[in-house]
């Protein structure tokens, strides 16, 4: 069985962020969100992935940067670029000669899923279908792929409907057979210009294929806004296990699930409040840090409290009595104390002062 993980798009809906670097590369608890989607492959029983990229070298080699050759998973990576972000169809045609005639889980390199995906690939490799859809309960299915389901079997699948038919919603791990080339091979674009995954599951759906569906128990984000990607955060900060690698002076106080990464100086008169994990060669000074907060290596907090925010590594923060809250702060953000604010911020920057 093999994988292949869909790290092209543009990530237009992350903007400022995604101007430096692909949204498959934000850190959830430090750690990229496609780093999650190799390791539930992985878990799984994919032996080899191929990572779909494209559309600039920068792009292109950021992703290749992160995740290498996959040693680092026991697995064997292979990058196969798209020439435009044309669709998750257009994308899986793209990896038709890496995927050959073997059946594939389809990873979309955005979503982060609790529980793992090993079940769902369990009972779809016991049956006949031709393809397995992991589904979850939405209460914004007009943002998703939308599942109709009767008797307990999908009858039809519409991509972002204005008025969706139910309340649940396509997440973004899929299973296929060779089959759905064939579905692929004869799509037009939709009204968004894209060849749409679903539209290639309706035509298996119509032509009688069976499609199998997996409810997904726990939580999962598609890290598509500033509000996802920080819930996700949340999510896999809830079952933090405390961690020290750095040095904690007397006089600073912790509390709950903190994880301190090596070289870290957390100062006296610092104060923690779990979960919150801290990066490598990080100083916390006369800060209050947390809860669900992640920071990044090489960051300083001289002054002031940062909680339920990410902060990308490199960033300093000294602003004295002062409060960070629900933000995301892009590599090497430095956000100072003054009467005076000068800022220097990018597109589609959004501040609240
Ligand atoms: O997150 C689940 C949803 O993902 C599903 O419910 C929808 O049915 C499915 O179409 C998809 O919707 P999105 O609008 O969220 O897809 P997005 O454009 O964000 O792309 C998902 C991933 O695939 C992301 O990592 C970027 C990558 N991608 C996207 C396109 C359009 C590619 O690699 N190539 C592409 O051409």
């Amino acid at each position: 069985m093999k994988g292949i993980i869909l790290a092209g798009g543009l990530g237009k809906r992350l903007r400022p962020l995604t101007h430096a670097g692909p949204k498959q590369l934000i850190p959830i608890a430090n750690k990229p969100v496609i780093h999650y989607a190799i390791e539930d492959l992985v878990a799984s029983g994919v032996i080899e992935i191929g990572i779909i990229v494209g559309y600039s070298a920068e792009r292109i080699n950021a992703i290749k940067d992160a995740c290498g050759d996959g040693s680092k998973w026991n697995t064997k990576i292979t990058y196969i670029e798209q020439d435009a972000p044309r669709g998750l169809a257009h994308a899986v045609w793209t990896a038709r000669d890496f995927l050959g005639q073997d059946s594939f889980v389809m990873y979309l390199g955005d979503n982060i899923i609790s529980g793992g995906i090993g079940k769902f690939v369990k009972e779809f490799f016991a049956s006949d279908a031709d393809a397995s859809l992991l589904l979850a309960k939405s209460r914004t299915p007009e943002r998703f792929g939308v599942a109709e389901i009767k008797d307990n079997n999908i009858v039809s699948v519409e991509e972002k409907p204005v008025k969706p038919k139910s309340d649940t919603v396509i997440v973004g791990v899929y299973i296929f057979r060779p089959s759905i080339m064939r579905q692929i091979e004869v799509l037009s674009p939709s009204a968004r210009n894209e060849l749409e995954i679903t539209h290639a599951i309706q035509g298996l759906l119509s032509s009688g294929r069976k499609v199998l569906h997996h409810t997904i128990s726990g939580w999962w984000d598609d890290a598509g806004t500033g509000e996802d990607v920080l819930h996700a955060n949340e999510m896999i900060l809830s079952a933090l296990k405390p961690y020290n690698a750095g040095t904690v002076e007397e006089g600073a106080s912790i509390h709950g699930a903190v994880e301190i990464g090596k070289g870290t100086v957390v100062r006296k008169g610092a104060k923690i409040i779990g979960p919150v994990k801290i990066g490598d060669n990080c100083t916390i000074a006369n800060a209050s840090i947390g809860p669900y907060t992640s920071i990044g290596d090489l960051s300083e907090i001289i002054s002031g409290t940062v909680e339920s925010s990410i902060l990308m590594s490199g960033c300093l923060i000294d602003i004295g009595a002062k409060k960070i809250s629900g933000s995301l702060l892009g590599k090497n953000s430095k956000i100072r104390n003054g009467d005076t604010m000068r800022l220097m911020i990018g597109e589609d920057s959004d501040i609240s002062v």
